[in-house]
């Protein structure tokens, strides 16, 4: 399933009539945002899925950080959260205890409170949270608004769906990809910040998508494309050569195929790499549109590069493609 047949699936739903959702089902956004005064107005999403690493303390702190990240994927501020826990009961019970000081150590990290939660008997362990935040209605940062000019800038290396299918397979050992873990471990609160220092005009964190899918979120249908310079795009460590080993999931391939139409391949890419540019990722970094005199004051917060990466520039272009050099 791709965003495009989400899209249709919420087009479905009946709409949501009330003032007060200022982000609905309408737009590809990160999370809900539902106005309580002029000044404040409330964020909530909510992600949980399967294990991605072996370390159940580990998968605990990637699956909060997670889904933490569309909290400040909006410019907002996570204030509380509920855990969703599905574990077999045949299961050594120490491992969810694992799974759930994972998630409550990040949260605390995050200064956000955990309220309650709800756990279901299944065959296949699944953890993440329902997250609150809040955000000033004025700064919402939206998926949507880059202006031909803006920066395209990334804050997480991309990997970790071909790394993870690495692990599974045995190809790779979870020391082999600690510099992985650690980025999927690290929340998103700084580059959030970071976006709103710099006055970020839109942003969107990379998830199952891949970086080309939430790019094209930021694009609308016409008028503004967007040029990616493939080389400027960050890996962690042997993605790509564990990517020509065959190690490429499923879903890169099918958000491949959902970007087809708007892609434009004018660089010396092989299709590797451009299924590389489609892995899906998770908790992955932040992507926005920075307006260039908007750097300084986003690097003051993010760190010099190398903490994170432009990688490329919107443009005006009459059918929103992305164009790969
Ligand atoms: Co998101
Ligand atoms: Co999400």
């Amino acid at each position: 399933m791709g965003p495009e047949d989400l899209k249709r699936i919420l087009k479905l739903l009946p709409g949501q009539p009330a003032d007060e959702v200022l982000v609905g089902l309408e737009t590809p956004d990160d999370a809900g945002v539902f106005m309580l005064d002029e000044n404040t107005a409330l964020v909530q999403t909510v992600d949980f899925f399967t294990p991605v690493v072996d370390d159940p303390y580990l998968f605990g702190q990637i699956a909060a950080a997670n889904s933490l990240s569309d909290i400040y994927a909006m410019g907002g501020t996570p204030i509380s959260a509920m855990n969703i826990v599905c574990f077999p009961c045949n299961l050594d019970m120490e491992i969810l205890a694992e799974i759930l000081r994972g998630g409550s150590d990040k949260l605390h990290e995050a200064g956000v409170a955990l309220l309650g939660g709800h756990t279901v008997d299944d065959q296949e362990p699944k953890y993440g949270m329902a997250v609150t935040g809040k955000v000033d209605p004025k700064r919402i940062l939206r998926n949507r608004g880059a202006r031909p000019g803006d920066l395209l800038v990334l804050t997480k290396p991309l990997g970790t769906g071909v790394l993870s299918t690495a692990l599974k397979a045995d190809f790779l050992s979870e020391d082999d990809i600690e510099e992985a873990m650690m980025g999927m471990c690290s929340l998103n609160e700084n580059a959030s910040q970071a976006a709103l220092a710099g006055g970020a005009r839109a942003g969107t964190d990379v998830t199952g998508f891949g970086l080309l899918g939430h790019l094209a979120t930021m694009l609308p249908e016409r008028g503004l494309g967007c040029e990616l310079d493939h080389r400027s795009v960050p890996y962690y460590p042997r993605t790509r050569e564990m990517a020509e080993s065959g190690m490429v999931p499923g879903c890169a391939y099918r958000n491949r195929d959902f970007i087809e139409k708007r892609l434009v391949i004018s660089g010396d890419l092989d299709e590797l790499e451009v299924l590389l540019l489609c892995d899906p990722q998770t908790s992955g970094g932040m992507l926005l549109a920075l307006p260039e005199d908007g750097l300084r004051g986003f690097r003051e917060i993010m760190g010099p590069e190398g903490c994170f990466w432009v990688i490329g520039r919107f443009i005006e272009d009459p059918e929103g493609r992305i164009v790969l050099r």
